[in-house]
């Protein structure tokens, strides 16, 4: 369980001080591991590290966290400076609590190590040569302080109670932490789910070390724009009332066109690097909105706040952002990941239904690809889900982000097993161009691609009919809609102008039984048309 409070910072910082003061405000014991090494040694730090040698030390420090993170009573901890530098104590200080990091400007630092001049790596120093040694080891240590969940700054002027209110409310937050993404190229960023959580997102953007110093700026669409009026104005004002630009609601919209708008709208505001913009919408804003943040001036950060459930469960995760061309969807896009992905249930009460069931889409084929387990949950929970339960959700949610994170994590951008992300997505996508992206929500065609995808698997001789009936039931059970008919031709054509065929051949995402697909190339052009009937509409 995460129930500790770890602070890291650099000297001076104010780790004992504001840990102790944490602690008792709480009721927690407070311990710093510095301290408890020093107490079972019997020795000082320098001593331990001059007679022993570091690794002694760092072998005592790893003994400690292992130690005291077992206590199941919640503990406030402040760590030594190299405590986050060893990826056995990060892996278990993260697995038992949230870590703070504690900053303060160098000069700020640098005057209170110098009123006390105890420190041996700074002392005797004179005050230019402490802050430029400061400022130095800072930029050292960078890479130890990132791993905190969160930031908090350590002013002189600020009195205590007021940074420990500041840490409540940033703690009170942090509940609704379910997991982090690591992608393959590095870096990490935490997803939240809950209920009425946006009006508490002021403090995330402190944590994040973006307020202040940060202009911000709201994305949405204009649909989101009137059904959620009073949440998108709560999310605009927790970033100090930035302003809020609004994109035309709709697949069709999802254009370069379109992006450069906002772009325009920043530059003649002023917006520089240090902007960070806040896109408060589902896939289609939000795919631009990510893709306007990692073009804007080389690259701004960005935080998803998700309003639809295919949004949460699958495009605000991983990092894909685009814009689509009319030689095809998503055409034009990078790989940029958020700063955070804020997923709020109470927005989805507005979403229609059938926007709801695009997001289902996606859930369900989270099972077939990678969790048979999960697929039963769904089984078990048809009808919960369809009132949109809050633990339903929540589940449905954090389990389909956890199963993205960690195929995200081993291949962020798609060279091997993200791929397999893509089952239903070939002939979801052949559906949507044919249609013009108009007659189905993306989700919706992609249900319909899982369908002619588990056909085709059977008809290779790969997957048991039983489980194709077994995903098709769910998909019925939860209302998808059964049929569409394609004209088998222009399907294979609009199929091999999909971007995820590889030069010269055609890949496709085949289940092999429920929670588990293959990859497969070059399916016969007849098995492919002949599987379309598995949605065409039966002769009455
Ligand atoms: N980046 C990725 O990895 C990834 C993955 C999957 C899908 N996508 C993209 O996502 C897009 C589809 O996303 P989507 O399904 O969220 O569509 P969307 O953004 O168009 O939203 C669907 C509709 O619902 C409205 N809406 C959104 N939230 C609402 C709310 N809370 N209440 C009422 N109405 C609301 C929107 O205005 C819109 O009209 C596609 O462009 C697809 O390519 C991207």
């Amino acid at each position: 369980m995460k129930q500790h409070i770890f602070f890291t910072g650099f000297m001076a910082s104010g780790k004992s001080r504001t840990g102790r003061a944490l602690a008792e405000r709480l009721g927690y014991p407070f311990i710093d591991t510095d301290a408890e090494i020093v107490n079972r040694a019997g020795k000082s730090i320098t001593d331990i590290f001059a007679q022993d040698g570091e690794a002694v030390f760092r072998q005592m420090e790893h003994d400690v966290i292992e130690e005291i993170t077992k206590n199941e009573t919640p503990q406030v901890i402040s760590l030594g400076g190299g405590a986050l530098n060893q990826p056995e104590n990060l892996k278990i200080i993260r697995n038992s609590g949230t870590i703070v990091r504690l900053w303060a400007k160098p000069e700020i630092l640098s005057e209170r190590i110098g009123r006390k001049n105890t420190r041996p790596l700074l002392a005797n120093l004179s005050d230019e040569e402490r802050l430029a040694k400061i400022k130095t080891m800072l930029k050292e240590r960078e890479p130890i302080y990132a791993q905190a969940d969160f930031s908090i700054e350590s002013t002189n002027d600020a009195n205590e109670s007021h940074v420990i209110e500041r840490l409540l409310h940033l703690l009170k937050f942090w509940k609704s932490h379910a997991l982090d993404v690591l992608p393959s190229s590095g870096g990490r960023y935490p997803i939240f789910i809950g209920k009425n959580i946006i009006p508490e997102t002021s403090c995330l953007l402190e944590g994040l070390c973006l307020s202040p110093k940060y202009d911000f700026l709201v994305c949405t669409d204009t649909t989101i724009a009137k059904v959620q009026n009073e949440a998108l104005h709560q999310l605009r004002g927790q970033a100090g009332r930035c302003p809020i630009f609004k994109f035309q609601a709709g697949e069709r919209n999802k254009t370069l066109h379109n992006l450069n708008q906002l772009f325009s709208f920043m530059l003649h505001r002023g917006y520089t690097r240090k902007s960070c913009l806040l896109q408060f919408s589902g896939g289609v804003v939000g795919d631009m909105a990510g893709f306007g943040a990692a073009t804007y001036q080389r690259g701004i950060p960005f935080i998803q706040f998700p309003t639809t459930l295919l949004s949460m469960v699958d495009s605000s995760v991983g990092g894909k952002v685009a814009v689509n061309h009319p030689e095809g969807k998503n055409m034009i896009g990078a790989f940029y990941q958020p700063q955070a992905v804020v997923c709020d249930l109470s927005v989805l009460k507005t979403l229609p239904w059938n926007e709801y069931l695009a997001g289902l889409a996606e859930v369900v084929k989270y099972g077939v690809i990678y969790d048979e387990e999960f697929f039963s949950y769904i089984e078990q929970h048809v009808e919960d889900i369809k009132q949109k339960k809050n633990d339903i959700l929540r589940h449905l949610i954090f389990r389909s982000c956890q199963i993205k994170a960690e195929v995200v994590s081993i291949d962020e951008k798609e060279s091997g097993l993200r791929a397999i992300l893509n089952y239903g997505h070939t002939f979801g996508h052949a559906i949507e161009k044919l249609t013009n992206y108009e007659m189905f929500s993306h989700g919706i065609a992609v249900s319909l691609g899982m369908r002619v995808a588990a056909r085709v698997a059977v008809s290779l001789g790969m997957l048991d009919e039983s489980a194709e009936k077994r995903q098709n039931a769910l998909l019925d059970a939860l209302g998808f809609p059964k049929s569409f008919n394609v004209n088998t031709e222009a399907a294979w054509n609009a199929m091999a102008i999909d971007k995820k065929a590889e030069k010269g051949s055609r890949v496709y995402i085949l289940p092999t039984k429920i929670g588990e697909v293959q990859k497969v190339v070059n399916v016969d052009k007849d098995i492919i048309a002949k599987s379309w009937s598995a949605i065409q509409a039966k002769e009455a």
